[in-house]
């Protein structure tokens, strides 16, 4: 009897730390990327076509000012849009590292950019999984749209004379999450938003960083969808990323040179 009532007396104990316990297992189980507030990660660039309506549906005015796509896994949908939809992102260039020698200009050169666009976890910077950072360590990849009328044609410094090309390809940045009210397209209300009459596939909040309730759930997931699934063929910009494809094909020569280089 006694250790019945002893039993009955833990079953809410235990049954709460059931709850604990699955609820941790559930969040475990999310392939989405949870990446801090700020941090480092790795910059890349990509043509974005003035006015086009990328994944996560923003109005086309929206390219009229700075925005970047994010590496599929911390974007938070492998279609349409994510959680990260919206969010506006400080962020800054530090150095090179796949030249030789790593470049670190002596100017300091920010961009605050808008997150419109998925980058495709195929797309080998954008290739950070859950647990699996990129191949430079860091597990979130903005991926610029530039050349861009709001972005100078000289944001990515280079010293031509001492590495025979201006275009690194990637950079180590650091990012921090800000208001949208510091994103250049602020001013402009129209640049905020959906695209109309798209129906439901689209999600663009004003600012999900400092109003979480407006934060887009996951297309993918809402659909069942594969996470990590991936345009085998590249059928628009809205999942394209034409430096990454690009880079995916040099990566390997860029490597073995680095690697000759160690
Ligand atoms: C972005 O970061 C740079 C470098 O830390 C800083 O100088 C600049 O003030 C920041 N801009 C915003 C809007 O936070
Ligand atoms: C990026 O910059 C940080 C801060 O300087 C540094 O710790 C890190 O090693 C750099 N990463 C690469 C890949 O250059
Ligand atoms: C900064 O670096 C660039 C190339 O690395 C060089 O051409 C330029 O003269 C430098 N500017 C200053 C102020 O040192
Ligand atoms: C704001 O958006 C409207 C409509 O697209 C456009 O005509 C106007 O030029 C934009 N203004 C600025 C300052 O970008
Ligand atoms: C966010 O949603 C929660 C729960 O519905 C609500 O209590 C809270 O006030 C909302 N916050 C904002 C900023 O709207």
């Amino acid at each position: 009897m006694g250790t019945l009532r002893g039993l009955w007396n833990r079953f809410p104990t235990a049954l709460s730390l059931f709850a604990v316990v699955s609820s941790l297992v559930r969040a475990n189980n999310s392939p989405w990327i949870q990446y801090p507030d700020t941090g480092f990660a790795t910059m890349t660039h990509y043509d974005l076509p003035l006015d086009f309506i990328a994944s996560c549906g923003c109005s086309t005015e929206s390219t009229h000012f700075p925005t970047a796509a994010m590496s599929q896994m911390a974007y938070g949908s492998s279609s349409a849009y994510g959680a990260s939809c919206g969010r506006c992102f400080n962020l800054t260039l530090l150095n090179t590292f796949l030249s030789t020698p790593p470049f670190f200009p002596n100017v300091t050169n920010s961009v605050v950019v808008k997150v419109t666009d998925k980058c495709p976890v195929s797309a080998h910077w954008c290739s950070a999984m859950q647990g699996k950072p990129n191949q430079a360590g860091v597990f979130l990849n903005f991926d610029l749209a530039w050349p861009s009328s709001s972005i100078p044609d000289d944001f990515f410094p280079s010293d031509a004379s001492l590495y025979g090309y201006t275009d690194f390809g990637v950079w180590n940045i650091s990012y921090a999450s800000v208001p949208c009210s510091s994103w250049g397209g602020q001013s402009n209300i129209t640049s905020f938003g959906v695209a109309p009459n798209l129906g439901d596939s689209v999600c663009c909040p004003t600012d999900p960083f400092t109003d979480p309730n407006t934060t887009c759930p996951s297309f993918s997931d809402l659909n069942g969808i594969s996470p990590t699934s991936a345009p085998a063929v590249p059928s628009s910009a809205s999942s394209l990323s034409y430096s990454s494809y690009t880079f995916l094909l040099i990566y390997p020569i860029l490597l073995g040179l680095y690697q000759l280089s160690l």
